[in-house]
């Protein structure tokens, strides 16, 4: 939204990317659907180009904070739709309800964060359902790093650095995009917590409930004083409360902040219920098709992911899928929640492979009788593959079959019978994605199962070398999965503290743009960042 907006300025991050000039890899076979692959050896890993980790992620994160605070540069857009009846919130310094084009939010701590001087409050409700494009990522930060990648293209047709402060502009720009499309109300984005761009106010899309004029808050908290703030930092000349107040006004400092907390509710699955994902429309820039993209992610975290070097036609190829997608009539999908279906995977593995790490730290596995511990892996190993053991899955020497069916059997567990027509295209990508992530869990449990199966009758040395094995294997899919499942508080909070990751636009003591590890900050102690001199 607008008052945050110049507050970045000067915090505008270039994150530089090392040049690689390697050509993209022409072999996309760890692409294709696991079922219809029949060719790749059960223990080969997945292609190093994969981005079935990334997508899968992208639906696993949907419409949650935490997720997407921590992977700030979005790839995808997907139709979300806002239910009739809801109620969302407009802070503004003067009591006229928008006509136009303006940002709505879900929780009122997020519109009054708005107010800098008089404020005025309005809620709506829809009358009608709302349909909207989400961005995902940080969306709505207003960064030079790659959060309004996606958005720009839309926009521009590509990434413009040119435009990062220019919110009114990129309102105006973003809406034009979607007039083209019958019945899209809007979009979704999202910085500290989701927001609504709503294209037209006048479409009886939404009604007002109340325009309500709030107290007035109270600024001189702030770290700095106004004086050396930039003047578009300034809170207008401090409004008199109301005849017969006594005492403090409403914090400004705090109402920032309670913005942050009304966010972090949404923090984790199922994320912001306001809106319903449509995931047969699920659009995304981790396509893997698109070869342009490809070499400069290879060894590159993912909040360094760009898309400026898009090449023109692979950007037009992009756009027709929205066009499509967007063009085409509601209902168009399967119906398969496939939300859902990376939640259930992430449930099954996160905690357990959590555990297997824990198990198999150095401290622990120093302090354990190897013969016992190399047992109790096993053990948990054998819990993850259970569903799948069948009285012939048993190892046998110098014939892979057993680990061939587990492995299937595995990684197709969700998938197996849902019917290539019935879904979009859209779909068989999300489908794909879960099938790659899948095998790739189920390959490496599988690869350590087959150490495990006759560790207990094996000898120290050998029971030592496995878990040391193990430790690396572990890591090595924790590290290729980076499921935000594991970014946790720990330990966890106290009820006056909020579990905190760096958050845009970085205005207190604890943030750290360039480290995304979860820890506890003051909820009624806030340390501001002094304004940058
Ligand atoms: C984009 O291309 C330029 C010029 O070839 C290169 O220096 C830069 O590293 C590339 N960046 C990304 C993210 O691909
Ligand atoms: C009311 O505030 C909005 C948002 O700041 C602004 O665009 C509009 O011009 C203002 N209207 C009047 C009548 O002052
Ligand atoms: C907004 O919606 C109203 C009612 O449908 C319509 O008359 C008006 O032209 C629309 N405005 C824009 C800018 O599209
Ligand atoms: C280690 O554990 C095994 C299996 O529980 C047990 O038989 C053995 O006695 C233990 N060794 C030591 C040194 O405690
Ligand atoms: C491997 O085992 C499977 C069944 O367990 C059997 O069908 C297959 O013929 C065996 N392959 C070889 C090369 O022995």
């Amino acid at each position: 939204m607008r008052a945050l907006n110049a507050i970045v300025l000067s915090c505008l991050t270039l994150l530089l990317l090392p040049t690689i000039n390697a050509t993209a890899a022409s072999d996309d076979r760890a692409q294709v659907p696991f079922n219809a692959d029949d060719s790749a050896a059960w223990d080969s890993p997945p292609h190093l180009d994969s981005t079935h980790h990334l997508i899968f992620n992208d639906v696993a994160s949907l419409r949650q904070r935490l997720p997407n605070t921590i992977h700030l540069n979005g790839h995808s857009v997907v139709a979300v739709i806002v239910p009739t009846g809801t109620i969302l919130y407009h802070g503004r310094g003067n009591d006229s309800a928008p006509t136009g084009s303006e940002w709505l939010a879900f929780d009122f701590e997020h519109s009054h964060q708005e107010c800098w001087g008089p404020c005025y409050v309005i809620s709506y409700v829809t009358t009608r359902e709302l349909r909207l494009a989400y961005l995902d990522g940080v969306s709505a930060a207003n960064l030079g790093s790659g959060t309004f990648d996606t958005q720009d293209i839309l926009i521009w047709g590509k990434p413009r650095l040119d435009k990062v402060m220019e919110e009114e502009e990129r309102i105006a720009g973003i809406c034009e995009w979607g007039k083209k499309y019958d019945g899209l109300d809007g979009f979704v984005r999202m910085e500290f917590h989701f927001e609504v761009i709503l294209c037209n106010f006048s479409s009886g899309s939404v009604e007002v409930v109340s325009l309500l004029n709030i107290l007035p808050k109270d600024f001189s908290e702030f770290a700095d004083p106004p004086e050396k703030l930039p003047p578009w930092r300034r809170p207008l000349p401090a409004t008199a409360p109301p005849p017969g107040w006594k005492g403090s006004l409403p914090s400004a400092k705090s109402s920032d902040f309670e913005a942050m907390v009304a966010g972090s509710w949404q923090n984790r699955a199922p994320g912001e219920t306001r809106m319903r994902v449509d995931y047969s429309s699920f659009v995304t820039f981790y396509d893997r098709t698109l070869t342009s993209l490809v070499a400069a992610r290879r060894g590159v975290p993912r909040v360094k992911h760009r898309l400026i070097n898009i090449t023109a036609s692979e950007t037009a190829r992009k756009l027709d899928e929205l066009a499509d997608v967007y063009g085409r009539a509601p209902g168009a999908g399967s119906g398969v929640d496939w939300g859902s279906v990376t939640h259930v995977v992430q449930q099954r593995y996160a905690d357990r492979l959590a555990l297997l790490r824990f198990l198999l730290a150095p401290t622990q596995v120093a302090a354990a009788n190897a013969t016992a511990h190399a047992a109790l892996v096993r053990a948990q190993l054998l819990t993850m593959l259970a569903p799948y053991m069948t009285t012939d899955a048993v190892p046998a020497p110098g014939n892979a079959s057993w680990a061939q069916r587990i492995v299937r059997l595995c990684a197709t567990t969700h998938t197996a019978r849902i019917r290539d027509a019935v879904l979009t295209p859209q779909e068989r990508g999300i489908r794909n994605a879960v099938e790659g992530t899948a095998r790739e869990i189920c390959r490496q449990i599988t690869l350590m199962w087959a150490d495990a199966f006759d560790i207990e009758g094996a000898g120290e040395a050998r029971q030592r070398a496995a878990l040391l094995k193990w430790r690396g294997q572990v890591a090595e899919l924790m590290a290729w999965l980076d499921w935000s499942v594991w970014a946790q508080c720990e330990p966890e909070c106290r009820p006056d503290e909020l579990c905190y990751v760096s958050t845009w636009p970085y205005i207190y003591v604890e943030d750290d743009p360039a480290d995304m590890t979860p820890h506890c900050i003051s909820r009624t102690k806030l340390h501001m960042q002094p304004w940058p001199s």
